[in-house]
């Protein structure tokens, strides 16, 4: 069985997912880690050089090749939005969405913005605006996912003990 770690950047999908896995003893993968395997550049490389196309069609790779081993995954925070992989992530394990408040994920996107290209450039002044219309527009997407966990308050070890008594 795979547990599929979807949500907004930010939102503590990888620290998760790894705990989860470690807990769960379960291999863990991370989609940008893979993307950046495969491609051996990183991800604001692909984003610069040759698009933010180019890195969609690098995820739906990511997700086509998934087999049916158990594991768990963290999504990077666009995926489920393209090539319709919402609907293949669901046939391939327990989505979860991570949902995390607008304010909490600009408190942590302030400083984490370097290596995250769709932020990366955008000024303080309008980085919580921003965070607030995409995150409206991927919502129904992420909505979609078979579990929701709010996220806003706890730890990372009771959102994994949470996923682990489901
Ligand atoms: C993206 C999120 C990033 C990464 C890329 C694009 C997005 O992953 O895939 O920078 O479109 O939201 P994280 O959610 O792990 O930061």
């Amino acid at each position: 069985m795979k547990i599929i770690l979807i949500g907004f950047m930010g939102s503590g999908k990888s620290t998760v997912g790894r705990q989860l896995a470690a807990k769960l003893q379960l291999p863990f993968t991370d989609s940008d880690a893979w993307v950046e395997e495969q491609s051996a550049t990183s991800v604001s490389r692909i984003f610069e050089s040759e698009g933010e196309a180019v890195f969609r069609k690098w995820e739906q790779r990511f997700v086509e090749q998934l087999d049916e081993k158990g594991e768990v995954i963290s999504c990077g925070g666009g995926l489920p939005c393209f090539h319709d992989l919402m609907a293949i992530l669901q046939e391939k394990g327990k989505v979860i969405y991570l949902k995390t408040s607008v304010e909490t994920l600009v408190s942590r996107l302030e400083n984490e913005r370097k290596n995250r290209p769709i932020v990366a450039s955008i000024k303080d002044e309008t980085l919580k605006e921003e965070i607030r219309t995409r995150l409206a527009s991927r919502e129904p997407v992420y909505r979609q996912a078979d579990v929701i966990i709010e996220t806003d308050g706890k730890s990372i070890q009771d959102i994994v003990d949470e996923i682990v008594k489901l």
